[in-house]
């Protein structure tokens, strides 16, 4: 951005797409651009491409416009699981989806963002541990299931309370989204329920690429899984669909499941809300016990991983196709 022709072309491209510019050339009526696409997906890579040498083209004293992208970090996207109550199973579905994706061959971390009740520790058994720094950022922790965390519980003397006021909570989670998360592609960040501190830190400051809803039957009934769809969708995080949690009942002797509240309810009021369906997750006593054991079922090779390995199958084709 030495020279005014220069900058003058700079000022054409939209506010975020400028920010992105590394550097620009203008030589005998080439336009040279590096452009750094970090945290996009590869259709918004190529449409940022399109629309810059779109923009350019055509410009007085541009005859060519030539585009070189790089995203030498890693494509990383937050994947935000949230519900609009407490209770109905984010935590366990976070865990799972986490395992199941990596299962599949994806890069995957977990962030616990419920600083007050972080449960994630438990989950995928890192209790005990803490993880160290390296050039002050936080290295998370590598669970037993290929999965990376960082939790709350990790970072606190056992039995220590929390009263920390919200700007000390933002700066909590921002430690563990900032850290070594390397490789992994996808971060899957479990909410604590509500609109708190929490939530609004993390849509402002880390946006997610996409936010899976967590529900349990009788929520949906209720509809306050209304109202957490409407709390991603006004921040512009777009929803990946709704997943039915506790949905009928696995019978602990033969595995069968029945559905003492019908079937199909949560399915139609996901649709009522203009949501995809991602799939039920039954009401299970060897997910409480697994999980609760530091075990996540979709690690094994129950019919327990089957649930979780379809809903990240959902998830993953979502991620391809955003
Ligand atoms: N499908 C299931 N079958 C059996 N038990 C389940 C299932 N899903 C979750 N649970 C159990 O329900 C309890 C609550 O689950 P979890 O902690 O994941 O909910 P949460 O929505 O994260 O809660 P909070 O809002 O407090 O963060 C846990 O004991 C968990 O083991
Ligand atoms: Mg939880």
């Amino acid at each position: 951005m030495t020279s005014p022709d220069a900058d003058r072309l700079k000022a054409l491209l939209p506010d975020e797409v400028a920010g992105r510019v590394q550097s620009l050339r203008l030589a005998d009526g080439k336009a040279s651009l590096v452009i750094d696409a970090s945290g996009l997906s590869v259709q918004d890579r190529a449409g940022l491409e399109q629309l810059v040498a779109g923009t350019l083209e055509g410009q007085p004293g541009v005859a060519e416009v030539r585009v070189a992208v790089m995203a030498d970090k890693p494509v990383r996207r937050i994947l935000a699981v949230g519900s609009g109550k407490g209770g109905v199973g984010k935590s366990t579905l976070a865990a799972n989806l986490a395992v199941a994706l990596s299962r599949m061959g994806r890069k995957v971390g977990l962030v616990d963002a419920d600083i007050y009740g972080p449960s994630q520790a438990r989950l995928l058994g890192t209790e005990g541990q803490r993880p160290v720094a390296h050039e002050s950022r936080l290295v998370p922790l590598a669970s037993a299931f290929g999965v990376p965390v960082l939790s709350m519980a990790n970072l606190l003397e056992p039995g220590q309370a929390i009263a920390w006021r919200g700007p000390m909570v933002a700066g909590a989670l921002t430690k563990m989204l900032e850290g070594h998360w390397d490789n992994a592609e996808i971060l899957v960040v479990d909410l604590p329920p509500g609109t708190g501190d929490v939530q609004l830190t993390m849509l402002q400051k880390f946006k997610p690429a996409g936010a899976v809803i967590v529900s349990t039957p009788q929520d949906l009934a209720l509809m306050d899984a209304t109202r957490a769809v409407e709390l991603f969708e006004k921040s512009g995080v777009p929803v990946v669909g709704v997943v039915e949690n506790m949905a009928g009942y696995a019978c602990p002797h033969c595995g069968e499941v029945s559905d003492p509240f019908g079937v199909g309810g949560a399915e139609a009021a996901a649709r009522d809300m203009g949501q995809a369906f991602l799939g039920r997750i039954p009401l299970d006593i060897a997910i409480r016990r697994e999980s609760d054991a530091g075990r996540p079922p979709a690690a094994g090779d129950g019919p327990q991983a089957d649930a979780f390995a379809a809903l990240a199958a959902q998830v993953s084709d979502w991620l391809d196709s955003h």
